[in-house]
């Protein structure tokens, strides 16, 4: 009988503990043994809950009992979760998540400490929700070199990008909607400025190209900035508004990562990735491109990664999985103004300005669109050119296309 406590009994922690009754005796299959909830740490009391039993206010009775071997950590952010994660792992207990703020930030610290006291720290559920994705890049795909990892990182920015494109919602109500449905972060900020993907893309960065990335280094672009005219403009040029996360080597020892959103072509599978959905492309150079698919957020869809990782957990009491990646050296991170694209530009300029900038350009339009302003699309610029050359503009909006 494997004995776990969940720290963290809100959307994620209590679809944890759905899952694990509903499907007691599948996951018993799984893992060998019987899972049983043992602890529920959560400030609040649940009267009436069917874990009403379970909960306790005071994390010593779980670190102090030698019963419990799996901690399941879905409290979020760096403060309690890091201490609690911290000890669990001292007291020898494996550890399982779905906070990419403690991993993005802490998670090369804490597996080190996993390492050492022989136990697992788990975090299928950090990137992608539901979606499996930590696993096929550190296992299935781990034949390959992987160069460029890229995708839909965030459920609420692509539930409220999908409502203005396919239903010309309103930002707020879009917004509202996710927050209903319990996909957005307790403080929203995080998924609208691109914070939670940028921690995402951090994770990915870290797997795939061996070396730590810092999660401060990586700029944040999010969707306030995206207006409907954005997304006629978009249209009339084949592609929806899309918020990537993205990472690529740059050169031998380099690489980079950022968040901002992107034209992506109808014409391609991840324009089709809609409503919370996420979608993740990953390039190795001997399979070269996969994508995963699915449920990047919600109770149930992340509750299916993190029950997974506790059954995992258990079957490996005595074997460690390897999860890991080394310290960078100084320079590795690069820049990512630096990498180039053609972009979407929206001004407010003249024809003669423009043709002196850019020389020819594919211009754009829709009826009812803003009479004081051009939308075109360029060539290949990196960030740096383009703002150059677009000095004496008053810009409106600015994002790359993805070719
Ligand atoms: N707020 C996150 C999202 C939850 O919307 O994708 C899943 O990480």
């Amino acid at each position: 009988m494997a004995k776990i406590a969940i720290c963290g009994y809100g959307v994620v922690g209590s679809g944890v503990a759905e899952v694990i009754a509903e499907n007691a005796e599948s996951i018993a299959r799984n893992a060998a043994e019987e899972v049983e909830i043992k602890y529920i740490l959560d400030r609040r009391d649940f009267p009436g809950d069917a874990f009403e039993k379970h909960i306790v206010h005071d994390f010593s009775i779980i670190a102090d009992d030698p019963e419990v071997s799996i901690v399941v950590e879905t409290m979020g952010g760096v403060g309690a979760a890091y201490e609690f994660t911290r000890q669990s792992l001292l007291a020898g207990k494996s550890v399982v998540t779905s906070n990419k703020e403690l991993v993005a930030k802490k998670g090369h610290e804490l597996i080190a400490i996993a390492k050492e006291k022989n136990v697992n720290y788990l975090f299928e559920a950090s990137v992608g929700g539901g979606i499996p994705i930590i696993r096929p890049i550190t296992q299935c795909l781990s034949a390959n070199k992987l160069d460029s990892v890229y995708g839909i990182l965030n459920g609420t920015t692509n539930y409220i990008l999908t409502e203005m494109i396919e239903n010309g919602a309103s930002f707020d109500d879009a917004l509202h909607q996710a927050q209903a449905n319990g996909f957005a972060e307790a403080d929203p900020t995080a998924d609208i400025e691109g914070l939670d993907a940028a921690r995402k893309i951090c994770i990915l960065a870290d797997l795939c190209f061996g070396k730590h990335v810092e999660p401060a280094d990586i700029k944040a672009q999010g969707i306030s900035g995206v207006s409907s005219a954005d997304v006629e403009y978009a249209k009339r040029l084949g592609c929806k508004i899309k918020l990537l996360g993205r990472a690529l080597r740059t050169g031998h020892d380099t690489a980079t990562a950022y968040v901002a959103p992107h034209l992506v072509s109808t014409s391609s599978l991840l324009s089709n990735v809609d409503g919370v959905m996420n979608g993740i492309v990953v390039h190795g150079n001997a399979l070269g491109n996969a994508m995963f698919y699915g449920a990047g957020a919600g109770k149930r869809p992340t509750a299916s990664a993190v029950v997974a990782d506790i059954i995992d957990a258990a079957k490996h009491r005595n074997a460690r999985k390897y999860l890991d990646w080394d310290d960078a050296p100084a320079g590795y991170f690069t820049d990512s103004s630096y990498v180039p694209s053609r972009w979407y530009v929206r001004a407010q300029t003249s024809l003669q300005q423009i043709g002196w900038a850019f020389g020819k350009v594919n211009f754009i339009s829709y009826p009812g669109a803003a009479e004081d302003e051009y939308a075109f699309a360029t060539d290949v610029y990196d960030e740096n050119a383009l703002l150059k050359l677009t000095g004496g503009m008053n810009v409106r909006s600015m994002f790359r296309i993805l070719d």
